[in-house]
């Protein structure tokens, strides 16, 4: 199965910036045959991106959706304009939502049924702070996390959805988790979930992202448990990026 690798690129970029970006991806098409990209660039270069990308196995990642679909709703984006534009995936509760547009799991929740609803995967963001890091509590963080949609919809809420394991203090801060603690939270949210019910077995993923570059990418990415990676920072320079790509790969 293909890993994925998520470029989110989050408030940065520009026409010229994408334009650019694209066609050097795509001249570099071979050193990404055996993965899946997806770019996430600002909702308004979305359409843009998405004419750039036509014909290539480069799609398409929101950064936000609306819990509604249409209506009297001021500055937001809805689901089904998002599955016109041929959105592959949304990115839902990632910490700086939750942080800087106080988005709580009631919120996160609809957005994830509303995602599903038009057939967009929804990437639910999770990961612990740092003081739960050092308080050595991130597994419980993790699940507790996960515990709101299962008690709210059940376990199917989890059926063909990408959970990202984002640790907040690794976001932009230049220190990923170790290998081993990510091992540690991926087995653990893994076993969480399949134990619940056996029909779900495995029918999601688990990404991981905080801080992945060119150095560290290789040993991430070919984690027995890891489904592919979420990437910031180092996603935002081409040639990083193909660095990273290029490395993982090796
Ligand atoms: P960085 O790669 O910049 O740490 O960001 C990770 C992230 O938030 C991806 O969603």
């Amino acid at each position: 199965m293909k890993k994925i690798i998520i470029c989110n690129w989050k408030l940065n970029g520009n026409k010229k910036f994408i334009k650019k970006y694209i066609k050097i991806l795509k001249k570099n098409k071979k050193l990404y045959k055996n993965n899946k990209i997806s770019i996430s660039p600002p909702i308004i270069y979305m359409d843009y991106t998405n004419k750039l990308i036509k014909n290539t196995n480069i799609s398409l990642t929101s950064q936000n959706v609306d819990i509604n679909l249409k209506g009297s709703f001021t500055g937001e984006i809805s689901a089904k304009m998002l599955k016109k534009i041929n959105t592959k995936y949304i990115i839902i509760g990632h910490s700086e939502r939750r942080l800087y547009h106080k988005e709580k799991n009631n919120i996160l929740l609809k957005k994830i049924i509303i995602t599903k609803k038009v057939n967009i995967t929804p990437i639910i963001c999770i990961g612990e702070n740092i003081n739960d890091y050092n308080l050595k509590i991130s597994e419980k963080i993790c699940k507790k996390q996960l515990k709101y949609f299962i008690k709210k919809k059940g376990i199917k809420i989890f059926e063909n959805i990408i959970i990202a394991y984002e640790p907040i203090w690794s976001i932009g801060t230049g220190k990923n988790a170790s290998i081993k603690h990510i091992n540690k939270i991926n087995k653990t949210i893994r076993k969480y979930i399949n134990n619940k019910n056996k029909k779900i077995k495995n029918k999601f993923k688990i990404i991981y992202g905080g801080s992945v570059n060119k150095n560290n990418a290789n040993k991430i990415f070919n984690l027995k448990n890891i489904d592919g990676l979420l990437i910031g920072k180092s996603s935002i320079n081409i040639n990083e990026f193909l660095k990273i790509i290029k490395n993982i790969n090796k």
